[in-house]
């Protein structure tokens, strides 16, 4: 019997932060032992720019696949209509239309914190890289976590955040939205509330992170919002420190994976038509975080 024999994959840092990226794969054709490596290195270095892929929705979902079982989006209307497994995001107009979210992930998040079973892992392929804008930014939570202040640390330890969807309900929100009336919208689409720990440890490192959210973390469990609005405050004034982040500008071919229980992202923005960004995103369901 031959021997298995692993391809060329090298792994290179991409910031002191956090981010690998990966060449020489076909994340297409990956052999046991390889895509063992890349989840490996997925974990360690917490977001992931496979260089050079070019997975059609097919492959990507099988792609996918091999991490764990597809989480579908709330929002049904960007799935991919033959592949749903697929989430379109475009800033592409058609006949007035969008033909995908125009602007995922305008706030720092964690993908889909909102639902008891947050997102273990996002992949987005790159299908249409502007020139200018678009980029995207990971900041490490377990960095964060690990430099909070002794006295903050304690004042977590064993806390529950709130999670929503639901924007209205967000004392953050700066009610810019692109939706017609926000209020009816959210209200209307948003699942109920998600409970999760505020400080989580990973189910295959043992790192401890830490897990609210701009976005999606509205409040914390059994505390009134006298205390618990300026506790949040303060955690995201802590997590705002570009120590902990990583920027990426995305070049063609760049399949980005990320482990969305050590880290939050944004989406920068700012791509002016008629350039277009065109990204397929698919979503792997967590385990319920503790
Ligand atoms: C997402 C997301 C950011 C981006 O797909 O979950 O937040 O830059 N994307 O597209
Ligand atoms: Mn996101």
């Amino acid at each position: 019997m031959s021997e298995v024999v692993t391809s060329e994959m090298v792994v290179r840092p991409l910031s002191d932060a956090m981010g690998a990226e990966i060449i020489g794969v076909d994340a297409a054709n990956m052999i046991d032992a390889d895509f063992e490596r890349l989840r490996d290195a997925l974990h360690e270095h917490i977001m992931l720019a496979v260089r050079d892929q070019a997975l059609d929705p097919a492959s990507q979902t099988a792609f996918a696949k091999r991490f764990g079982e597809i989480q579908y989006h709330i929002n049904s209307e960007y799935k991919m209509k033959d592949q749903p497994e697929v989430l379109i995001l475009s800033t592409e107009v058609v006949d007035g239309k969008n033909v995908g979210i125009p602007d995922a992930g305008s706030d720092w998040h964690s993908d889909h914190s909102y639902v008891d079973r947050p997102t273990a892992y996002t992949i987005l392929q790159s299908v249409v890289v502007p020139e200018h804008g678009g980029d995207t930014e990971w900041t490490n939570m377990v960095m964060a976590y690990e430099t909070l202040s002794d006295d903050l640390k304690a004042r977590i330890e064993g806390l529950i955040g709130i999670h929503s969807f639901n924007r209205a309900r967000n004392p953050r929100w700066s009610r810019v939205s692109r939706h017609k009336d926000p209020d009816e919208y959210y209200n209307r689409v948003s699942p109920p509330d998600a409970f999760h720990p505020i400080v989580r440890t990973h189910p295959a490192t043992g790192r401890k992170a830490l897990f609210v959210s701009p976005r999606f973390t509205i409040g914390i469990k059994e505390m009134d919002d006298t205390e618990a609005q300026p506790l949040l405050d303060a955690l995201f004034a802590h997590i705002d420190n570009r120590d902990f982040v990583y920027h990426h500008k995305w070049r063609p071919g760049d399949l980005v994976l990320w482990d969305n229980r050590q880290t939050l992202h944004l989406a920068c923005g700012g791509v002016k038509p008629p350039e277009v960004r065109r990204m397929h995103r698919t979503t792997v369901l967590g385990e319920i975080p503790a």
